[in-house]
């Protein structure tokens, strides 16, 4: 058994606590490999921001859980290193647990937080599943996360094609019988690149979020999905030879307005990878003979430590709360 507060690590529940009194939401940033993990601390770090690290069940398959693990713990002597000795406050979360086992496995290796994601899951069984990780990980000090409504999209191997919007009278039954100290809501977000119709409103119910607030007042709440899918990087994409048409995202202004209330925890993915596949085109076109991969990498990490910068400052409001 590691116990993530030797190697470093924080919970989420201070973190969040102090999001919601500054009407702000932290980063929840997904890392597969080294170069996103140096862009997320660089970023973080530059702009004073606390972070959680997020390792999806993709993201193990990839990179193997007890590497990406170890990177994490890694993380945070880079941080230390970057702020002049100061530790950053960095959790690491498992993103979309689906099973106690994995769950326990995650908390048992070092991980700060999990999320059990029981949303496809019947009602009670989703209690019953999310009751039994939180009972466990209290017992360490981890933080839960569980989730209430289904997101259109696919996550991992499972696809959805409609929302299942949240529903507010549901909420403070969940929280309060399987005691999860975070709510990840469907309120019209979904993972990806391609969440609108193109020509539709695009447009998160920021009704339904509202009305969830008032049925369980200063509770940490999450939002899944969250990339905007910046057009600027879609046209560089597209114009170094990608196909990537009709991809829309959630806007930020929306965003930012989510991270005012008790959006406490904001996922961010897709934005990521499109900004360091646009880099990755630009080199590839620009320069056919470059085949050293510190070449095409290096900018593709440089331009996701300036989007992740972007997000900590002007969507999120995270910049500036790293040591409040
Ligand atoms: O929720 C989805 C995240 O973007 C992680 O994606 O499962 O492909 O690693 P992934
Ligand atoms: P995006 O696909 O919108 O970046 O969402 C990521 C996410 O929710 C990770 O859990
Ligand atoms: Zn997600």
């Amino acid at each position: 058994m590691i116990k993530y507060k030797d190697i470093g690590l924080v919970n989420m529940r201070e973190m969040m606590e102090k999001a919601m009194k500054g009407g702000y939401a932290i980063p929840a940033y997904n890392f597969n490999n080294m170069e996103q993990l140096q862009a997320i601390i660089q970023a973080c770090v530059e702009t004073e921001s606390p972070v959680i690290l997020q390792v999806s069940a993709g993201a193990r398959k990839y990179a193997n859980q007890t590497l990406l693990r170890y990177m994490a713990q890694g993380a945070v002597e880079y941080a230390k290193e970057l702020s002049g000795g100061r530790p950053l406050p960095i959790a690491l979360h498992l993103d979309h647990g689906d099973s106690f086992e994995l769950c326990k496995s995650c908390i048992e290796m070092g991980f700060s937080s999990v999320m059990i994601d029981g949303s496809h899951k019947p009602y009670e069984e989703n209690i019953e599943l999310s009751k039994k990780v939180v009972e466990y990980a209290h017992e360490f000090d981890v933080t839960v996360e569980g989730e209430l409504g289904v997101l259109a999209g696919v996550e991992d191997e499972v696809k959805s094609d409609v929302h299942v919007y949240t529903q507010p009278e549901e909420v403070e039954d969940f929280t309060k019988r399987t005691g999860v100290d975070a709510l990840a809501i469907a309120i019209g977000t979904s993972h990806g690149a391609y969440k609108f119709k193109p020509g539709t409103e695009t447009k998160i119910r920021l009704d339904i979020l509202a009305e969830i607030e008032k049925r369980i007042p200063g509770f940490s709440i999450v939002l899944h999905g969250s990339s905007s899918v910046p057009s600027e990087l879609i046209e560089k994409i597209n114009n170094y030879g990608g196909q990537m048409k009709d991809a829309v995202g959630i806007p930020e202004e929306q965003l930012r307005l989510a991270a005012k209330s008790a959006v406490c925890k904001i996922n961010i993915d897709s934005d990521g990878r499109l900004a360091m596949t646009a880099a990755i085109r630009e080199v590839f076109n620009e320069k056919p003979s470059e085949f050293d991969p510190r070449k095409y990498l290096g900018p593709a990490r440089d331009a996701l430590k300036e989007l992740y910068k972007h997000k900590n400052v002007n969507v999120l409001g995270s910049a500036g709360h790293a040591w409040d």
